[in-house]
């Protein structure tokens, strides 16, 4: 990132505001994120250790090993077909893609595994491992399999509603050389998501509007013709959200350090907001199952992956090589994977397609 191209995203932002008017903060976050040359994500900004923010894909291999167990049994209960697709939404550099594969799963061994990687980004598409297909696009044709979403629905461009005596829209303007909030009256295409809002709230009080997040979802659902979508993601419900401290759950960040304000310096850093799914849930449908991130991956079988950790690094500590190290390192992940006041709580909301 140099600082020459963020300022040249303000410019071109501030311009296109001149030009017509205010923007939806969805249309300043969507830039701010993708712009195909100053964009947080087209300039390197990126999930893992060396990166901005982790997520559960980058803690280490165990939550690939978990998914891979639930692809066999996704795989399992549609009949074992082939092609069994899997869709990765929003794969960041293909860290989950490595760890499914590495995990050599039934599926995969039986052929059947079509692994696509989906990601906006081409910087972080470059960083896609050989095996799989790497897409900057959802596959065309409806699958017979998965789509997956891990940390996406938070990173989708959303708009915030505003109360002041009733909820209003906050926008973009561009005064003197900065970006500056105006309020605008809620628009009617907001209305479906909108009705989610509390009839009251307290003066100053602010919600997201999860356009991004349930067009995405309206979008996969479309694309899955027997299998399921299976969201994860810090979530919450509108109503909540809107009793709650806003910069608590719009955050920003970078190299792992809170960032500033959402409206400052676009480009340079992360803007996420905790997904209010019940919105998702109003304009499509309610998911059939939800559940936290913990019981996901104790259904799935991580306490089995710790244990066989922990049983391979008795046999080789002696040796101390690498597949004693990760061994090892299974029971740190899943600590981590789990914990109820951290990534064991974030939600997993699965639709099933028949
Ligand atoms: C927070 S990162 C999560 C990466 C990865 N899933 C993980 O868990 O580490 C979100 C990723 O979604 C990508 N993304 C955002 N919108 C997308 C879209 N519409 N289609 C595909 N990828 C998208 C971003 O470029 C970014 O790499």
């Amino acid at each position: 990132m140099t600082q020459g191209s963020a300022v040249g995203l303000a410019e071109r932002l501030g311009q296109r505001i001149n030009d017509s008017g205010p923007l939806r903060f969805s249309a300043f976050m969507d830039a701010a994120l993708y712009d195909d040359e100053a964009g947080f994500y087209a300039s390197g900004g990126r999930a893992g250790r060396g990166g901005d923010f982790l997520t559960s894909v980058e803690v280490g291999p165990l939550f690939g090993a978990v998914v891979a167990r639930a692809i066999d049994r996704w795989w399992d209960e549609l009949g074992r077909p082939a092609p069994f697709t899997i869709v990765d939404a929003g794969a960041g550099p293909g860290t989950l893609a490595r760890a499914v594969l590495a995990a050599s799963s039934e599926c995969a061994r039986a052929g059947a595994l079509d692994y696509v990687a989906v990601e906006r980004s081409d910087a972080q598409r470059a960083g896609h491992p050989t095996g799989i297909t790497s897409s900057a696009t959802m596959p065309a044709a409806p699958i017979t399999g998965v789509v997956i979403a891990n940390e996406l629905a938070d990173n989708l461009p959303f708009d915030i509603a505003v109360w002041d005596g009733g909820w209003r829209l906050a926008t973009v303007g561009w005064q003197s050389g900065r970006f500056v909030e105006l309020l605008a009256p809620m628009p009617d295409d907001l209305a479906p998501l909108a009705a989610c809002l509390p009839v009251k709230a307290a003066h100053g009080a602010r919600a997201p509007l999860a356009v991004g997040a349930a067009s995405w979802l309206r979008d996969a659902l479309n694309r899955v013709a027997r299998g399921r979508v299976v969201l994860i993601d810090y979530a919450a419900t509108t109503a909540t959200l809107a009793a709650r401290p806003w910069r608590d759950w719009l955050r920003t960040y970078r190299g792992h350090e809170r960032g500033a304000h959402p409206l400052l310096d676009p480009g340079t850093q992360d803007i996420t907001a905790d997904v209010p799914l019940d919105q998702c849930a109003a304009v499509l449908r309610p998911p059939d199952t939800s559940s936290t991130q913990a019981a996901f991956l104790n259904r799935h079988g991580i306490n089995e992956l710790v244990a066989e950790g922990k049983r391979i690094w008795a046999e080789r500590a002696h040796i101390g090589d690498l597949i004693a190290m990760q061994a090892r390192s299974r029971l740190r992940e899943s600590d981590a994977l789990t914990d109820p006041a951290g990534l064991g709580a974030f939600t997993v909301a699965e639709w099933l397609v028949r």
